[in-house]
């Protein structure tokens, strides 16, 4: 990281200027290192949103939103996902560097013999009704996996730092499969470790003991797809959580758990869910024809509609994982032979019009990967409450890399914003009576 240049702030008032350091990084917007910025001027920043703000340095994703560029340590999301499957992915989040034939064929078996869960956590599943929303009884378990892993509160040490990164890759699909099975009543499928990750963690989500699921390496595919499309976006909303919750020294689980806590937001992780609910939504009230009112409706303020799957704060042109979604949509369509499915063609219909709208081109709001990923998990037999669950699943990878890229760094000091005080200023209690 190079001094680049300075930049000089000065005030209106006549005081004093004040230089600060510009920080090159090796790709992107350069930063204006405002460390000093209050014992210098005895000003903050105000920035909500965190629009202009780059609270850490990393070098694990890359962003390029308006180029619609995603790379996991520099290597472009287009080539990943279509050259290595979702554990070669972690591998290089968590590393840095791709893996070798052997040094894959060593981390996929490190990974599956950790893949069951401590059969405590069956009973704590237990406790949840069963119409719980997965991701309340997600956030729940991996909270709690910290009760289990007690070692993994010596967050210094790389050991352990590492054996809780291949613990949860490892443990997360059997937890959301297991959620999802107490949620309908049926028994608990165990890991089977000679399947892949993904077609594991489908056999867990569907197979019974009267009747084992019958793999398709196209839905498998699909899936793994889905997990690497997901696995990890730089500073967003839920990594920047994990981040903050970590900063302070808690365990690394409890710290993914206010991750999943994060995710679980429309705006966010459940704007897949969303996104189909819309769809299915805008199918009852007339599918196709009802097109035009909906847009209508969601470009007015005061309908409180949104396009869900579409905008987001980073991409200002096509999210790269969104093409892909699009085309593995097309792909579990054909394999199931439902090419023509309703909802794809609805969202294919809106998607077309928003394009070329003025409101969504002017705001330069585009697909994002959500918009397609509904359609496309649903056609995989997984249920909307789920589709969150998947997300998180995917990203558990993303939150732990970036946490222990956070624990490592030595600037990384616990969180903590400032504010624009807008209230009371100081005054004086009366007593009750008198007030
Ligand atoms: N539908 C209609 N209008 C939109 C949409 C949308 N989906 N997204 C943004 N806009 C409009 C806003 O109303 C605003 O208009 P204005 O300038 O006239 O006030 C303008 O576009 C800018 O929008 P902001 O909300 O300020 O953009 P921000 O960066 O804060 O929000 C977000 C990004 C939350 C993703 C937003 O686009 C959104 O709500 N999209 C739908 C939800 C969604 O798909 N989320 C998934 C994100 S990707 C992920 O988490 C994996």
């Amino acid at each position: 990281m190079k001094i680049h240049d300075k930049a000089t702030i000065s005030f209106s008032d006549g005081s004093n200027s004040f230089e600060f350091p510009i920080l090159k990084g090796s790709l992107g917007a350069d930063v204006i290192d405002i460390r000093k910025l209050y014992s210098s001027t005895g000003k903050f920043t105000y920035d909500p949103g965190f629009l202009s703000t780059a609270s850490c340095k990393s070098n694990i994703t890359y962003i390029d939103g308006d180029k619609g560029v995603l790379l996991y340590r520099g290597y472009p999301i287009e080539q990943l996902a279509r050259s290595c499957d979702f554990l070669e992915v972690c591998y290089l989040l968590h590393y840095g560097e791709l893996p070798s034939v052997k040094e894959k064929k060593d981390f996929d078996n490190l990974v599956k013999s950790h893949s069951m869960i401590h059969e405590s956590m069956a009973l704590f599943m237990n406790g949840f009704p069963r119409n719980a929303h997965p991701m309340a009884v997600l956030t729940g378990l991996i909270g709690g996996m910290a009760a289990f892993y007690p070692d993994s509160l010596k967050i210094n040490s790389v050991e352990q730092q590492d054996l809780c990164l291949i613990r949860l890759i490892a443990q997360m699909p059997t937890l959301v499969a297991m959620s999802h099975r107490y949620s309908l009543g049926q028994p608990y499928q165990y890991p089977k470790n000679d399947l892949s990750y993904t077609a594991n963690f489908m056999r867990m989500m569907f197979g019974t003991p009267c009747e084992d699921y019958r793999i398709r390496n196209i839905l498998v595919r699909a899936l793994d797809r889905i997990f690497i499309l997901h696995a990890d976006h730089e500073q967003n909303a839920s990594t920047s959580t994990v981040r903050l919750c970590g900063s302070s020294g808690t365990s690394p689980f409890a710290a993914v758990a206010s991750g999943i806590a994060c995710l679980w937001g429309p705006a966010h992780g459940g704007a897949n869910q969303a996104c189909l609910e819309m769809l299915e939504r805008l199918h009852a009230q007339g599918g196709i024809s009802q097109v035009g009112d909906f847009m209508e409706r969601v470009k007015d303020k005061d309908s409180g509609e949104r396009l869900m799957g579409f905008g987001h704060r980073v991409y200002k042109n096509f999210d790269p994982r969104a093409k892909i979604m699009q085309e593995t949509c097309r792909e579990v369509l054909a394999e199931l032979g439902v090419e023509n499915d309703p909802l794809f063609q609805l969202a294919s219909a809106v998607e077309k019009i928003a394009l070329e709208d003025e409101y969504f081109v002017e705001r330069k709001l585009y697909p994002n990967v959500d918009f397609y990923s509904g359609i496309t998990l649903r056609a995989l037999g997984l249920p909307p409450d789920v589709f969150t669950s998947i997300f998180a699943l995917a990203r558990t990878i993303g939150w732990v890399a970036q946490w222990k890229e956070m624990i490592n760094d030595s600037e990384y000091r616990i969180g903590r914003p400032r504010q624009l005080f807008i209230g009371a200023q100081s005054r004086e209690v009366l007593p009750l009576v008198d007030r």
